[in-house]
């Protein structure tokens, strides 16, 4: 048993749902775990009378913890592609990131890359991700030992492409679907670890491929479905003509039987108000990647409509498209993409949506999103005076919307002091 003191945040519920009852906060509060779990919260002058004696207590100044960041799309093997310059989507993939991709066949250089890659995402407070992988297994297995031997929950896959790739990259409908399974054997629900079935995109899969992608889905309970939608224009009407008997390009997803609960499609920017209607009543979700999306001249998601649709929503720094690895750097941009729409994205909301949010669109709000006893203790403390402009600008804060909002803003990795996974510190500044 440890207890960590400090202000406390989290939420319980969506701000757009419940309003100011979403969020609890605790200005001196005291986070409890056992073993990797939360036992008790709330505020430090109750609790910590009530602890067992020689229950160590770290007290954090000038600090909050937030529950650990949850990242809905993010690609492992893309670290290297971060801020390659001048193309959209169709060119920047076969410029940089196939040629980048191909080299995870050497499975010395995806372990590297996969430690490196999970020590990013922790250092950035987030301690749960859905993550692509390349079509090679042993970018897999790479990932999952790192994330095991760390404790994280993690959510990841092997790549499906068996079109319209690189032939290094390529793989077959049948080969595929073959060392999907045996991954999915070896990982799926070991520990912490989930297993995500993940054809590309609809235009590197044959018809035959998404069949079979969704046989899997079919035969193992509790798998994810992980891929990309309607990013970008030139990406729309290459998958018509690919597939011109489907009426959209959602169309060709749930015509092969991959919409539901934990498929996660990310973008989903250019989508017909039907479209959404879909994703919403399949209990799909989306991945709102705004600093991809603004980097590659994608487009603007847009938040109001997938929330009169009922669509699960979570955040995505889309790493290697993505240009930051901090859930509070994408809130940033996040906030900016749906002011250029005339939407106001509150701060409550955005804290929601990098973390409870995620961890709904993911189906695992029942396991972390928030600080509730009996989640896994995955948790991050803030600093409040990370830099000289963060301390100069919080200490005009009159309130706690305007500390967290001023705080997504200016915040990124300098602001996270120490990361928890299953109430391990695995990661101090
Ligand atoms: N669509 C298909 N593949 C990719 C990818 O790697 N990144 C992004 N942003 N979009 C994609
Ligand atoms: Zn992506």
């Amino acid at each position: 048993m440890h207890a960590y003191r400090a202000a406390l945040l989290h939420c319980l519920a969506d701000p757009c749902e419940v309003g100011d009852a979403a969020c609890q906060y605790f200005a001196d509060g005291l986070l409890v775990v056992a073993a990797g779990k939360v036992a008790q919260i709330g505020d430090a002058a109750e609790l910590l009378p009530q602890l067992p004696a020689g229950v160590p207590v770290s007290e954090y100044r000038d600090a909050l913890i937030v529950p650990g960041f949850v990242d809905t799309h993010i690609h492992f093997p893309q670290v290297g592609v971060i801020g390659s310059c001048g193309a959209q989507l169709l060119d920047w993939l076969q410029t940089y990131t196939f040629p980048a991709e191909a080299r995870f066949a050497d499975p010395q250089h995806a372990r590297e890359q996969a430690a490196f890659f999970l020590q990013e995402l922790l250092r950035n407070g987030t301690t749960t991700a859905l993550v692509f992988c390349t079509v090679h297994p042993q970018s897999v297995d790479a990932f999952f030992v790192e994330a095991e031997r760390l404790g994280l929950r993690m959510i990841a896959g092997k790549v499906l492409m068996d079109r319209n790739a690189p032939e290094e990259l390529s793989d077959s409908a049948a080969s595929g679907y073959d060392e999907s399974k045996t991954l999915i054997e070896r990982w799926h629900g070991r520990g912490r670890l989930h297993y995500a079935v993940t054809p590309r995109f609809a235009a590197t899969s044959t018809p035959e491929q998404l069949d079979l992608a969704a046989r899997l889905l079919r035969e193992y309970p509790g798998l994810y479905l992980h891929t990309h939608l309607a990013e970008n224009q030139a990406e729309i009407a290459w998958v018509k003509e690919l597939f011109p008997e489907r009426s959209g390009y959602l169309d060709v997803y749930d015509h092969h039987g991959l919409l539901g609960a934990r498929s996660v499609f990310a973008h989903a920017i250019h989508l017909c108000d039907a479209e959404c209607r879909r994703l919403g009543e399949s209990g799909s979700a989306v991945a709102f990647c705004p600093t991809s999306n603004l980097f590659l001249g994608s487009g603007l998601f847009d938040l109001a409509r997938m929330d009169a649709h009922g669509v699960r929503v979570g955040l995505g720094t889309d790493i290697g498209a993505g240009t930051s690895f901090s859930a509070l750097a994408t809130l940033d941009e996040a906030y900016k993409v749906l002011q250029l729409q005339g939407q106001r994205l509150d701060p409550f909301r955005a804290l929601y949506l990098a973390t409870l949010g995620g961890a709904h669109a993911l189906y695992l709000d029942e396991r972390i999103g928030n600080l509730l006893p009996g989640k896994d203790a995955d948790f991050v403390v803030l600093d409040l005076k990370a830099t000289p402009l963060l301390e100069h600008r919080l200490a005009q804060s009159q309130s706690l919307a305007e500390t967290l909002f001023a705080l997504t803003i200016l915040g990124d990795d300098r602001a996270v002091r120490e990361s928890f996974a299953a109430g391990v510190s695995v990661h101090q500044r």
